[in-house]
């Protein structure tokens, strides 16, 4: 006779249960999980999730919740490192699994921390693009600005498959389909790819192709009426930076709203 000897459930502290995980690409995937009861959130804020190690004790790091405040469930977007230390156990999650998740959520890349605009700016690279996947679904987006840009590059056109999907679903949904028509300009690009739009975000801004490319008035920022939301590589951020104080624009924090707010992307 087999012996099956049942395996002891570890339990986690601040667990949550997995209840939808996607492959987009062997470096990109997202997932869904339960809500805990307590956790309020403001969209573009980002909490502590993880694992456990080899050695029982928690392995954390910063992920922007990509789902939006009024969502039942949380969502994540994530790179695969496969010898981060994390993402490498992470990629492997399914659903049923538990993860740990610190209910304490924090960020800068809030509408808060914002004055008031016409314009809202997304810029995002790579999975960059996750607390824009939350603040593109909130309805307050739209009804604190005219027009939301939202411009997401990676290298190649499979890893913007997340952003492109999200948004398509974001014009069929029957309650902020309407909200989001005419008002959300999603442009997409690739630097390393064949692709209908190409160059980094930098490029486009700079030349003024994405003005004339969406029928933009100006070719420029305005730090009148322009508010820019900037996440991505310690680069990219760095780079950001410079051109939006070049037209202008001066950074803001929740405690002194102003024309853009910056934060990184999560790294392994
Ligand atoms: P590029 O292919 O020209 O480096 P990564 O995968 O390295 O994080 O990059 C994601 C995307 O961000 C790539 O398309 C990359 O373009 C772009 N990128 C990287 N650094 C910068 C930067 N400093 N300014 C603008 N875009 C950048």
């Amino acid at each position: 006779m087999t012996e099956t000897k049942i395996k002891p459930v570890p339990t986690l502290p601040d667990a949550q249960t997995v209840t939808e995980v996607e492959h987009y690409t062997d470096r990109l995937f997202r997932f869904r999980c339960t809500r805990p009861q307590s956790l309020r959130f403001r969209s573009g804020e980002f909490v502590m999730i993880g694992l456990l190690d080899d050695n029982g004790k928690p392995l954390l790091r910063a992920y922007s919740i990509a789902s939006p405040s009024w969502d039942e469930e949380l969502e994540f977007y994530s790179i695969k490192v496969p010898d981060g230390p994390l993402t490498s156990r992470l990629q492997h999650i399914e659903a049923g699994d538990e993860i740990i998740l610190r209910p304490k959520p924090v960020g800068t890349l809030v509408l808060d921390a914002l004055l008031p605009g016409k314009r809202l700016w997304f810029f995002a690279t790579g999975t960059g693009i996750a607390p824009f996947a939350s603040l593109m679904r909130d309805p307050d987006t739209y009804e604190r600005y005219e027009q939301v840009i939202m411009m997401h590059t990676c290298r190649t056109a499979d890893e913007l498959e997340y952003g492109r999907k999200l948004v398509e679903d974001l014009e069929n949904d029957p309650l902020i389909g309407e909200m989001v028509e005419g008002k959300l300009l999603y442009y997409p690009s690739t630097t390393r790819d064949d692709f209908k739009t190409k160059g980094r975000i930098t490029e486009n801004l700079k030349s003024g192709k994405v003005f004339a490319d969406l029928g933009l008035a100006g070719d420029r920022l305005d730090p009148a009426t322009d508010r820019g939301m900037v996440c991505g590589s310690l680069a990219f951020n760095l780079d950001m930076k410079d051109l939006l104080e070049g037209y202008g624009l001066g950074e803001g924090a929740n405690s002194e709203p102003a024309e853009y707010v910056v934060e990184k992307a999560f790294v392994d």
